[in-house]
């Protein structure tokens, strides 16, 4: 079996996944003419080749830009249908997709309509695929916390059909300490607790995501390799960390694929998942990540294996929904 054929057979979660960073150019520029919004690019292609990254701030501008042409129920769910058919096709069995309401509600969107527009996917993806979905609120952390109190606020009344909060957006300068009070009531309120941390933000916020705000799995992580007792800790308590090693490269965390030390973290005994991130904007989904850091580090099938069981193990669903994944993985070659 060729690697992209093996990668594709291995059942997986992807659990780092914004679902505006599924927004491709086509799309955008469809959904901007049917809404009337003026993009900052002509075309298809400019926009694509706008997209060289210096940074995690280069890349959220263009981000946000983009999501601007997002703005009905019918958006949302057309926006997260494409991704699910390219999940599908990748072997994805479970997804948590991030969304970052506060990015359309500042625009006059209504949170129910984004709300709206990507359950109807969720559900569509069930019974298209058999691809079962949660939906994680991210917070955008750029913003201060009583903006993302009320975002809980719009959110409160349909709890029920969220799964987990989370907390991304530009990272240095904006520590987990700023929102302890907001991942406190977010607790109480039985959420599950993400946070982006240790992407481009120093060691000390992955100890604050976890101390400060009590998160069960910390998105990036990638630069705790620079606190030995912090990987020795993650590495005990096996806090699930979800690496996007194309977003890595991309937005020049590291500075190619080679250099990248996710072999490193797993070889440290660390619980590494390998994700999408933003892939319309990164330049590959998650197969395409596996393959990508697979060929570049010299993972073995084993590894893949592994690393895809512990994106099965730290995923939000139950042991009944876990157990024929983890025996579908069982059956394929080492
Ligand atoms: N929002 C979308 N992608 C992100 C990333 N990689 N880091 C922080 N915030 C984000
Ligand atoms: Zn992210």
């Amino acid at each position: 079996m060729d690697l992209d054929t093996f990668v594709r057979a291995l059942p997986k979660a992807e659990l780092h996944l914004h679902i505006e960073g599924t927004l491709e150019p086509e799309l955008m520029f469809a959904l901007a003419a049917r809404n009337r919004i003026a993009l900052p690019w002509k075309s298809v292609e400019e926009t694509r080749a706008a997209y060289a990254f210096s940074d995690l701030q280069s890349f959220l501008d263009l981000y946000y830009a983009g999501a601007a042409a997002l703005c009905h129920e019918q958006d949302f769910f057309e926006l997260a249908m494409a991704y699910f058919a390219r999940a599908h096709a990748d072997g994805v069995v479970h997804a948590e997709l991030f969304f970052d309401p506060q990015t359309h509600t500042a625009r006059g969107v209504a949170f129910e309509t984004v709300l709206d527009g990507l359950e109807r996917a969720c559900r569509a993806a069930q019974a298209r695929y058999g691809i079962s979905s949660r939906l994680i609120l991210c917070f955008l952390r750029h913003l201060s916390e009583d903006e993302g109190f009320a975002a809980l606020e719009a959110a409160q009344p349909h709890l029920a059909r969220l799964h987990g909060v989370g907390l991304d957006s530009s990272e240095k300068g904006h520590p987990p300490a700023k929102f302890v009070r907001l991942f406190a009531r977010c607790r109480e309120l039985g959420l599950h607790l993400v946070a982006h941390a240790g992407e481009e933000g120093p060691p000390a916020y992955i100890v604050e995501a976890l101390e400060l705000l009590g998160v069960e799995r910390i998105d990036h992580g990638v630069r705790a390799a620079e606190d030995p007792a912090l990987l020795a800790r993650l590495a005990r308590e096996q806090v699930p960390l979800t690496v996007c090693p194309l977003s890595n490269v991309k937005l020049r965390v590291f500075p190619n694929l080679a250099a990248h030390n996710l072999k490193a973290l797993l070889d440290a005994g660390l619980k590494v998942t390998i994700n999408s991130d933003d892939p319309a904007y990164f330049g590959g989904y998650i197969a395409q990540n596996y393959i990508d850091t697979a060929e570049a580090l010299g993972l073995s099938r084993g590894e893949l294996k592994r690393i895809a069981r512990n994106s099965l193990e730290a995923a939000f669903v139950t042991e009944a929904e876990r157990a024929p994944w983890l025996r579908r993985l069982a059956t394929l070659p080492d």
